[in-house]
């Protein structure tokens, strides 16, 4: 074998010449380096916890995973709702004014009158201007929710999806001054009497 071709092999590496020879060509066995055998060992002692886990060990399935993200979420969105709805008293004191009910007539002039009508008489929703109530009381506190959530299961939309709260605490004055008004040709009453 030529001088330039034969192998050179540092005193310290000695160690690592593997013990073969494949037609004159000889090999350093280098180890590899720590951070490589540590996430390849680490990967398959992960895989194996993992898949255990997700298969004999009772971990949460897909499924399981969104339904829980997903009763969180709702929780969150109804505790919002909930928030959101509620009357305040002082609020709507600052809409209740001749302005207010003036802008609250033109929400329930574009919203409100395919179902109400005009004057507030009734069509498919109830008569407004009877002193019968069937979700409310009448009182500006309790039309408040019932426009704010909506009665969806019977028609009626649930208004904070399309209007504002300025919007709805409006349109809830305007209706105020609907009530007790027995507008002529109103549909039959529908509900409980409110005195
Ligand atoms: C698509 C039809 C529809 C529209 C549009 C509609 N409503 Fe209604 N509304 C209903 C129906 C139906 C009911 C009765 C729900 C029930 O039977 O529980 C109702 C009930 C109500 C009630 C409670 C009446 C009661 O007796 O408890 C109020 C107040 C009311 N609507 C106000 C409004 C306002 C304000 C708007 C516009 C922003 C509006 N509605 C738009 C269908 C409608």
């Amino acid at each position: 074998m030529k001088e330039e071709t034969k192998l050179h092999v540092e005193e310290h590496e000695k160690h690592l010449l593997l013990d073969h020879n494949y037609d004159g060509l000889q090999e350093l066995n280098h180890p590899l380096p720590f951070w490589w055998q540590f996430t390849f060992y680490g990967g398959i002692i992960f895989g194996a916890i993992y898949l255990a886990y997700y298969t004999i060990g009772g971990g949460p399935s897909l499924r399981q995973e969104f339904n829980k993200d997903y009763a969180f979420i709702a929780a969150k969105v109804e505790d919002f709702k909930k928030r959101e709805s509620q009357f305040d008293p002082a609020v709507f004191a600052t809409y209740n004014t001749p302005e207010g009910i003036d802008k609250g007539r033109t929400v329930f002039e574009v919203n409100c009158i395919a179902c109400h009508l005009e004057k507030g008489t009734g069509d498919i929703g109830p008569n407004l201007t009877d002193n019968f109530w069937i979700n409310s009381k009448g009182s500006p506190e309790t039309n408040y929710p019932v426009i704010f959530n909506g009665v969806v299961e019977k028609g009626m939309p649930i208004w904070s999806e399309v209007l504002s709260k300025e919007e709805i605490y409006q349109v809830v004055a305007y209706v105020q001054t609907l009530h007790n008004t027995f507008a002529p040709n109103g549909k039959a009453p529908q509900g409980e009497k409110v005195e």
